[in-house]
């Protein structure tokens, strides 16, 4: 039997099943990773020097720009043959698997996947910078970034940046699917960023790694795949 084959069994065998998801889940949708070279303007910047709220306080623009040049960049991308078959397998049996995602693409919720677990939010959604006055929903300025016209407060991506805390209701519903499952696929990601990268850590059943190149998340496995996403999902989640 091939490792492959092995997986498909253990998924076909497995009654809660996560799927914990990184940069190489889109890759083949076109999306960038992180550890991907940056392009155009921001080639000089690495992502952890752009996406931090000091970056944001001294240059909002620039940040600002960044972000909305990320949200054209995905909205021109679609979900690839492996986020459709999470979501088909979903579909097929419903509350048995759970995604829980580092990325902030929302390629797994334009696949159809229901409940999935942002770990580093959205990049789709804006939140205010400060604590927002009592008129800022409602005087907000167009610019680069927007503000609000009565008290300057910037709208900011609703995205988690390096030094900040993830979501914590996100995270515990995270930590509590991988503590209870049978079977962890960890699909896209390089490991490097804790805590989301501990859920592959906690996993309460086998762990398989998804992933063409090593990982720091490949000595927690039990199975490691050297493949991609879009090639091995709908192999390994076909009924
Ligand atoms: N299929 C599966 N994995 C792939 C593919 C693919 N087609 N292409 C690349 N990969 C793997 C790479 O080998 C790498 O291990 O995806 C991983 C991407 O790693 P990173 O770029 O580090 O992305 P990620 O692990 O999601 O980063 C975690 O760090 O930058 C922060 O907050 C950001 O959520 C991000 C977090």
């Amino acid at each position: 039997m091939s490792e492959r084959e092995r997986v498909r069994e253990l998924v076909r065998g497995a009654r809660r099943i996560v799927v914990f998801s990184g940069a190489g889940m889109s890759a083949e949708s076109g999306v960038p990773t992180f550890r991907d070279a940056q392009t155009g303007l921001w080639a000089k910047f690495r992502p952890e020097e752009l996406a931090t709220e000091p970056a944001f306080r001294a240059n909002p623009s620039m940040v600002w720009d960044w972000y909305v040049s990320r949200r054209e960049a995905v909205a021109r991308v679609a979900p690839n043959a492996g986020h459709l078959a999470i979501a088909d397998f979903q579909r097929r049996h419903p509350g048995r698997l759970t995604v829980a995602t580092q990325n902030v693409d929302g390629l797994h919720q334009r696949a159809g996947s229901p409940g999935v677990l942002a770990l580093h939010g959205n990049l789709a959604d804006d939140k205010w910078l400060d604590v927002p006055c009592e008129r800022c929903d409602l005087a907000v300025e167009a610019g680069r970034p927007p503000r609000c016209a009565h008290c300057g407060n910037l709208l900011r991506p609703a995205v988690v940046w390096f030094g900040e805390a993830l979501p914590a209701r996100v995270l515990a519903e995270a930590e509590s699917a991988a503590r209870a499952c049978d079977l962890m696929l960890v699909v896209g990601t390089s490991g490097a960023v804790y805590p989301a990268a501990g859920l592959a850590r906690m996993a309460r059943g086998q762990v398989v790694v998804v992933n063409p190149q090593a990982s720091d998340l490949d000595d927690a496995a039990d199975v490691v795949l050297r493949d991609t996403a879009a090639r091995s999902l709908p192999y390994l989640l076909e009924d």
